[in-house]
């Protein structure tokens, strides 16, 4: 849709127009995957495809959340005092992001908002942050927050563990605030120091595969995996010195496993090390032009995810295990969370539409149904449009 088309859509629901049009991409994280929460480094970079929001103040002291892609709207009184998450409706986001800037003493109005996206929901492409920092950044240019984007991620992220009850790491927020055209993000996670990468991958090109797959479980599961990591990572501070799993080198947790009795928690603590260890291996290779090393570490982080984290499944293992049989493919792994949403592969540009057809036809075979194929491109973070 046309910025035009949002307005006239904006008019239909509030007969004025919006004084304001802002956008926010989502995100694939291209390796370092659920390392943020234990003071590690990710490598992640902002797509072309978002979430774009419409906004204009009203008087009345209400907010009105509207959204072209979701049946649930809702009118919240502007409260001082705060607000109760209502369930997992979207406009919780908003509404936790507006408790936010309440606590800062930030003044606000109320305001009538429409919002409008193109990521698959629920994907793995982080839908949620793209919400929290679009709506950050929009009241941050409203009432003149004097936030850096940097604030906007750590608030976004702040609204997805206080307002939204899961643990999750600080990637996704910077991500999508951060995001550079045709570069990686290198985050530290621990720091918050970053780099950009010039994501140089030749003649292939970035594809992402929608496994379709209704992700259920995720923020139970995402939990437990955080919990986990708690609990392994007390288990090793009894002789070690570290103030995060990623702290702990891999060579130091190989000696020192023996501290941890349970297997599976040794299973969660190696993913965790190794990735790590791998997003420095992905960024040296990166530098150097090695596009072929990259990809081997990208099926490394896909294995170890499989089989130490368990976070992938049937669909995202069927979309890599065909990936590894395609000539022109050189790396492949799932992205984000888990439990189904999408997977990443570097394919040769010129084969694309090949890879699309075959891969659909694969995927379909075996688990019955089509994923979604398409390819993307490295885009800004989040901006004022208009
Ligand atoms: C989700 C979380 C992120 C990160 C990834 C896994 O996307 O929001 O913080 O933990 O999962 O890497």
């Amino acid at each position: 849709m046309t910025i035009g088309d949002l307005q006239k859509e904006f008019e239909k629901n509030y007969n004025k127009q919006a004084s304001h049009v802002f956008f926010c991409p989502g995100r694939v994280n291209l390796i370092g995957e659920h390392i943020d929460y234990n003071g590690g480094q990710v490598m992640p970079c902002a797509i072309s495809l978002g979430t774009t929001l419409l906004v204009t103040a009203n008087d009345e002291g209400v907010f009105r959340f509207r959204a072209l892609d979701f049946p649930e709207s809702a009118d919240i009184a502007l409260n001082p005092e705060g607000y109760q998450k209502t369930g997992p409706e979207w406009f919780n986001y908003p509404l936790g992001v507006i408790q936010e800037f309440q606590k800062k003493d930030i003044t606000l109005t109320g305001l009538d908002f429409l919002f409008s996206g193109n990521l698959p929901i629920g994907s793995g492409l982080s839908s949620s942050a793209s919400i929290e920092v679009l709506t950050a950044f929009a009241l941050n240019e409203l009432f003149n927050g004097g936030l850096s984007r940097v604030d906007l991620a750590v608030l976004g992220k702040r609204v997805e563990n206080d307002f939204m009850g899961l643990n999750s790491g600080i990637m996704d927020q910077f991500a999508v605030a951060m995001g550079k055209e045709a570069h990686a993000v290198l985050l530290n996670t621990d720091t918050l120091d970053y780099e950009y990468l010039p994501f140089e991958i030749g003649d292939y090109v970035l594809a992402i595969i929608n496994s379709n797959k209704p992700r259920k479980l995720v923020e139970s599961k995402y939990n437990e995996r955080f919990n986990e990591c708690r609990t392994v990572l007390k288990q090793l501070q009894e002789k070690i010195q570290a103030q995060h799993l990623c702290d702990i080198p891999l060579e130091t947790f190989q000696q020192e496993e023996a501290l941890v009795a349970d297997p599976v928690l040794r299973k969660r603590a190696l993913h965790v090390i190794s990735e790590n260890d791998r997003v420095k291996k992905a960024r040296e290779a990166l530098t150097t032009g090695d596009i072929a090393g990259f990809g081997q570490l990208m099926y490394a982080s896909h294995d170890s995810l499989q089989q130490l984290y368990e976070v992938s499944g049937p669909e995202l293992d069927a979309i890599v295990d065909f990936c590894r049989t395609y000539d022109g493919c050189i790396g492949a792994r799932m992205t984000g969370a888990g439990f189904g949403g999408c997977a990443i592969a570097l394919i040769k540009q010129d084969q694309f539409d090949d890879f699309a057809e075959k891969v659909t036809a694969a995927y379909e075979e075996k688990i019955g149904y089509k994923p979604g194929v398409f390819s993307s491109v490295i885009a800004e973070g989040v901006r004022k449009l208009v």
